[in-house]
């Protein structure tokens, strides 16, 4: 075993909005809580200007260990870990999720999707609503000028709009 935390997640009481990334990196795994690194920062900062509070929103991830290297989970980790999750939307019952990322939106959708055919709007899903949006990684890996830093911005406006 190669992680130091199983990062369960962060559920606030009331919490109307939950985000689902793909699963703990270093810092994660090292504090126990889901995107507290740099991507977690960043989500932060943009939550922040959409008017939206971290402290009140539910944060989770696909799968809870960090998979060796950072690499993407496998289908079959992703597989084994989604009970986990499945059950904490349903506990959760929020009116928005906003999957970052595709592993989060393969989650949500299932292995064919495509990130540019579903992000940026909201879907009805599973009794409640869905608002794919880019992983804050991409954003941080093109950079303040790229597409992922501006559709991450504007797909949190999004949400923030459809929850006020
Ligand atoms: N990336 C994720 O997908 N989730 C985290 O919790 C941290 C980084």
């Amino acid at each position: 075993m190669q992680r130091s935390s199983v990062v369960v997640g962060d559920f606030p009481v009331g919490a109307q909005l939950l985000l689902v990334g793909e699963g703990p990196g270093a810092t994660e795994d090292e504090v126990g809580r889901p995107f507290v690194g740099k991507g977690g920062q960043l989500l932060d900062s943009l939550l922040a200007e959409a008017g939206l509070d971290r402290g009140s929103v539910a944060v989770a991830n696909v799968v809870n260990c960090r998979p060796p290297g950072n690499r993407t989970p496998t289908p079959a980790e992703a597989r084994r870990c989604t009970i986990w999750l499945d059950r904490q939307l349903q506990l959760c019952a929020p009116s928005l999720v906003v999957t970052l990322g595709l592993t989060a939106l393969r989650w949500a959708i299932g292995s064919g999707v495509r990130l540019r055919d579903m992000r940026g709007a909201v879907h009805e899903w599973r009794g409640t609503r869905l608002l794919p949006t880019y992983h804050p990684s991409a954003a941080l890996r093109f950079g303040p000028a790229g597409e992922p830093m501006a559709m991450l911005r504007a797909d949190l406006k999004t949400a923030a709009s459809v929850l006020s």
